[in-house]
């Protein structure tokens, strides 16, 4: 089934809405950063911001009082409250045409901020978002489950043209949301290594949900993983470990590139280890700057035969 293809159908309404207008995404932190993601990637970019926080550099909510509702569309990424609605529509904004509320839009509960593993999670009953406490490690060098700004990976992967022989394995998959990024960008062989035992379960049935193949899931020690990564040319790492863990893995893709020569890529987020990357004979071919926490920094390697 194509996962994604009500989600592209809700952003395929959301961009004919924005179309010529002037875009003010009203509550501008983690979700509005979202939202705005998606309006650039449907060519939208008269975009600008409204929040009450005066931290936050963006036009306070007062300010809707002076804009024409036939020239600008507000976003919502909070559900209004009757004073809020009532606002809008004294102004004159019409919910649905000069108004959208995005959690209503794309079906997302009010638990937390939007984003694709989220909407994921609400519209399939998955559950990539739910935080798990203390993740079993095979060594210090490891880190826990946690997700994180999963845009920006659609951002770093829209630099790529995917064909139908691509495969994607990803050390440390977590709970699959990351690789359910991949197969939005039309990478669509998946398969994974991870450790924990729980975060490996949701993992499983969240795939099994989605009807995808779960033949290349492996519960175990990344670092144990040999033959069965020559089947991949993709490979994503989302810092899940470091130090002696991560250089025997990269050697392990070293010699499945010695058994099998291909043009083989990495996405790395959160690179702390690239020095590595370069001395195995990977070349660095992009960069995105990310100042956030949880993905400070993406960048992708190349090694060509
Ligand atoms: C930051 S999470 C990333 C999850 C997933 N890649 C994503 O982006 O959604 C890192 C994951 O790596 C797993 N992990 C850490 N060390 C591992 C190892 N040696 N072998 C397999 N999995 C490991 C952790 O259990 C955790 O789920």
């Amino acid at each position: 089934m194509d996962i994604w293809a009500e989600f592209d159908e809700k952003t395929n309404y959301l961009e004919r809405t924005c179309r010529n207008k002037v875009v003010y995404i009203w509550g501008y932190g983690l979700s509005g950063w979202f939202v705005e993601h998606i309006l650039k990637r449907n060519g939208i970019t008269n975009i600008k911001a409204i929040d009450k926080n005066p931290n936050i550099k963006a036009f306070r909510p007062y300010y809707i009082k002076f804009l024409n509702p036939k020239e600008s569309v507000l976003l919502l990424t909070f559900e209004p409250g009757e004073s809020d609605e009532k606002y809008l529509s004294d102004l004159g904004f019409k919910k649905g045409l000069n108004y959208i509320v995005i959690k209503e839009l794309y079906d997302i509960d009010q638990k937390g901020f939007i984003s694709y593993e989220r909407y994921l999670d609400c519209r399939y009953g998955l559950d990539i978002t739910t935080v798990v406490e203390e993740t079993d490690k095979p060594s210090e060098e490891s880190c826990g489950y946690h997700w994180g700004m999963d845009f920006v990976i659609v951002d770093m992967l829209s630099k790529v043209k995917f064909n139908s022989e691509d495969a994607v394995f990803d050390y440390g998959c977590g709970k699959g949301g990351a690789l359910l990024l991949f197969n939005k960008m039309g990478c669509k062989k998946l398969g994974g290594v991870e450790y924990d035992k729980r975060v490996y379960s949701s993992l499983i049935r969240n795939m099994k949900k989605l009807d995808i193949d779960i033949s290349g899931f492996i519960q175990g020690d990344a670092t144990l993983v040999k033959n069965e990564i020559d089947a991949y040319n993709y490979y994503f790492f989302y810092d899940p470990f470091e130090g002696q863990s991560f250089t025997t893995v990269i050697d392990n893709i070293c010699e499945s590139y010695e058994r099998k020569k291909r043009k083989i890529c990495i996405v790395y987020a959160s690179p702390r280890c690239h020095e590595y990357l370069i001395k195995s004979g990977f070349k660095l071919i992009e960069h995105m700057d990310v100042q956030e926490m949880t993905y400070p920094n993406i960048n992708m390697y190349v090694i060509n035969p």
